[in-house]
């Protein structure tokens, strides 16, 4: 048994220590549990939402993959890609825009922000939304529903949106499964290990706050630079400090083992100035991220290697994505004006399976046949004959002439003569199923 586990970065910016510790990182650690088959991508059409910016959307895109490569995703374990790189998915995203409520697009959170911040400053409730921004969780539900992915993990900010994934999900189900589901319904993975890290300022660290820590660009020096700037409160050296509170503890607790984090908590308890704690967190960072810092550089300088490895995940997922699909039209009623020869045929053997004469050799060696019903229970079987021809000739004789002709009847059992030969013995009441296999089979020619 394994669980399909889904997520997806927006690519309009550069990863931060905020994004790594509470994205990247757990994602990684997630596709390494046994039992999961992991689908990751690069949201780069909701990037377009946000941004229209080309070249950084571009950048980002790049800079995402390499980032989880670089950070330890096994790109031949988990199926890594761009969701731009699978047409399927806007193709999706189309069909369950048309049975999405509108009603319940007005109530998604990030569209009613928008709504609220304009009527407050007494401007158009709409203005400046687009239809990106308004049917965001309709592309989301299709980046899910796709794959049919079991298990989401986002932030809690995305909670929201997973619930209208499943309303939009059942509703397609209800519409055009005919009994049966296409989509299963996601469920939403909110894991409370997982750190969420105060920026510069101690608010959520965001890119909208621009309150972040680099996570490999600029290198070591850019990662302490920003260090050196958490805001701290003003004790002195010497001084015990409150490390509960202290934005600097919650950042240190996220990259070191429990005991170091206690170790560290002493410390500043104990008087450690804030300029030799900032010095230890960046140690204890750099210890974690300098080898991936190194490989990142590396992918980044040749984006070939990560054009190949997203191009090869492309084609993974659309082994999924592209057969159902083919489904999903159909169910809809997006199917071929005419049925090909071929389609036709393999319709034809499965849907219409009739009632047969099977011919065989029995351990003796000498010829047998079986009638069949369509479901492959058996209605006779023959006694033996000496040679096919002979057994041929019967089965000729029992489709074209009446049965009743051959029945001689004994109490409870019949028995099927043709001509000379005793074909077989069956019971009386059984007599109707193979008048009417053998019915079928002359209807049939
Ligand atoms: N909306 C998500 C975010 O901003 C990114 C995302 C897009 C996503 N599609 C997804 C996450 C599908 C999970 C599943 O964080």
């Amino acid at each position: 048994m394994t669980t399909r586990v889904l997520t997806g970065i927006t690519t309009s910016g550069t990863p931060h220590l905020g994004n790594y510790a509470g994205a990247i990182r757990p994602s990684i650690q997630t596709s390494e549990l046994p039992g999961v088959d992991a689908f990751y991508f690069m949201a780069d059409y909701h990037a377009l939402i946000k941004c229209d910016d080309p070249q950084r959307i571009a950048r980002s895109r790049l800079e995402i993959a390499a980032t989880w490569i670089a950070a330890g995703l096994d790109a031949d374990k988990v199926t890594l890609y761009r969701q731009s790189d699978v047409p399927e998915i806007p193709e999706l995203c189309w069909m369950l825009t048309c049975v999405t409520p509108k009603g319940l697009m007005n109530r998604a959170h990030a569209y009613k922000a928008s709504v609220d911040q304009n009527v407050a400053r007494q401007a158009e409730p709409d203005d400046g939304v687009d239809m990106g921004l308004f049917s965001y969780p309709i592309l989301m539900a299709a980046d899910i529903l796709m794959f049919n992915a079991r298990k989401v993990p986002v932030g809690r900010d995305q909670v929201q949106h997973l619930e209208m994934a499943r309303d939009i999900a059942q509703r397609f189900n209800h519409l055009y499964g005919g009994g049966q589901d296409f989509f299963v319904l996601p469920e939403v993975q909110i894991d409370d290990e997982v750190a969420t890290l105060p920026g510069l300022d101690g608010r959520k660290m965001s890119k909208s706050y621009d309150n972040t820590i680099p996570l490999f660009e600029g290198g070591a020096k850019a990662t302490r630079a920003a260090v050196a700037r958490i805001v701290t409160d003003s004790r002195e050296p010497g001084q015990p400090k409150d490390a509960e509170g202290s934005h600097l503890y919650t950042l240190y607790r996220a990259f070191a083992t429990p005991q170091e984090s206690l170790q560290f908590r002493r410390e500043l308890e104990q008087g450690m100035g804030w300029g030799d704690a900032k010095n230890q967190l960046c140690d204890r960072i750099e210890l974690e991220l300098a080898p991936m810092r190194e490989r990142y550089a590396e992918l980044m300088a040749k984006p070939q290697r990560i054009e190949e490895i997203l191009q090869a995940g492309a084609a993974k997922a659309r082994k999924i994505s592209a057969p159902f699909m083919a489904q999903l039209r159909a169910a809809v009623g997006l199917r071929p004006a005419v049925v090909s020869a071929a389609q036709d045929k393999a319709g034809k053997t499965k849907a219409e399976k009739k009632a047969r004469f099977v011919s065989f050799r029995d351990e003796e060696g000498q010829f047998r046949f079986r009638l069949l019903d369509a479901a492959g229970n058996e209605l006779l079987l023959s006694s033996a004959f000496a040679n096919p021809k002979a057994a041929g000739e019967v089965i000729k004789r029992l489709q074209n002439e009446e049965l009743d002709g051959f029945v001689v009847q004994a109490g409870e059992a019949a028995v099927l003569r043709v001509g000379e030969v005793e074909v077989g013995r069956l019971e009386a009441a059984a007599l109707p199923a193979v008048r009417e296999a053998i019915a079928s089979l002359s209807a049939a020619e």
